[in-house]
């Protein structure tokens, strides 16, 4: 975590709340600490786990996970899509969460885009927390569980990032500040679609983005715009490998058998274009 003591720790915390009974956090030696006496410790690494305990039953990224997507997101591939999401983030924005944040590189564009905000990048995976510790100066980086009640206060998020992450729709509702935007990425059928199969990755549902708009109304927010970003880049085997191993197809093939499938795909060519093709879906609070 940024430290605690500077300025931008300071707002970070403020806008932190206790996971067990949802107080307001105080800054004390070894972490966090709320008025009930819950108390989370500030990892070496620079994040804070603020879990409430009742264990979780979702898989997180793993380090090797991690280690991928750093690379890909590291070669440029995903850059346009960045630039989409920084352009989308008020300059004037006080606090940025980053609901899902992997490595906190979106999180990093976005903070780049607002020079005074606090970011909070929030993930279940600590291999994740680390990376988003070093992301950015003044990112805060917090393990937490999406599918809990989520430890940012009320009303403080000029914008939340969704960025193929889990959404809890009131949740973030809940930490929308007053005409703050929810900034969601989802990937269209299109998607990566040369590669998907043969690397093992899910399938997209066509109907993925009509059902994302009726979640968002279920849930009082409205679609305030949405922008499809798509670009090509051409990738070899070895960032092929790391585009599967990223995803969910990290979990269930090994890295061995990503590099294997990837080598068979560029045998013949050196290199294959892969593109990326995706809704950026900015919502709101539905004004009353
Ligand atoms: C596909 S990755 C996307 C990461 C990042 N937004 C990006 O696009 O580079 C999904 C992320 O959600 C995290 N995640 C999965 N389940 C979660 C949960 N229940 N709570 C918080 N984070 C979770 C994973 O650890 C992973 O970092
Ligand atoms: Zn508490």
């Amino acid at each position: 975590m940024t430290d605690v003591a500077s300025d931008i720790g300071q707002r970070g915390v403020q806008a932190l709340r206790c996971p067990v009974c949802s107080a307001a956090l105080d800054i004390v030696e070894q972490g966090l600490r709320c008025a009930h006496a819950h108390r989370f410790d500030r990892a070496r690494q620079g994040y804070v786990a603020l879990l409430s305990g009742r264990g979780n039953r979702h898989r997180s990224d793993t380090a090797t996970m991690v280690a991928a997507r750093r690379r890909l997101l590291g070669a440029g591939l995903f850059d346009p899509m960045a630039r989409a999401l920084a352009r989308r983030i008020p300059p004037e924005a006080a606090v940025i969460v980053d609901a899902g944040a992997g490595t906190g590189h979106y999180l990093a564009a976005a903070l780049d885009a607002a020079p005074a905000a606090v970011g909070i990048g929030l993930d279940l995976s600590k291999y994740c927390a680390r990376a988003v510790a070093r992301a950015h100066p003044r990112a805060i980086a917090v393990v937490a569980d999406l599918w809990e009640p989520v430890p940012v206060a009320d009303a403080v998020a000029d914008a939340v990032l969704s960025v193929f992450a889990p959404r809890n729709v009131p949740e973030t509702a809940r930490m929308l500040a007053p005409g703050g935007s929810w900034l969601l990425v989802t990937p269209n059928p299109g998607h990566l679609h040369r590669v998907r199969a043969d690397l093992g990755m899910l399938e997209i549902g066509a109907d993925k983005l009509e059902r994302l708009h009726e979640e968002l109304t279920a849930g009082g927010l409205h679609v305030r715009h949405t922008e499809s970003v798509t670009a090509q880049a051409p990738l070899d085997a070895g960032l092929l490998a790391d585009l599967a191993g990223m995803g969910p197809a990290g979990f269930h093939r090994t890295d061995d058998e990503l590099r294997h499938a990837a080598r068979v795909l560029t045998a013949d060519r050196a290199t294959i274009d892969v593109g990326i093709d995706v809704t950026v879906t900015v919502a709101a609070a539905t004004p009353a």
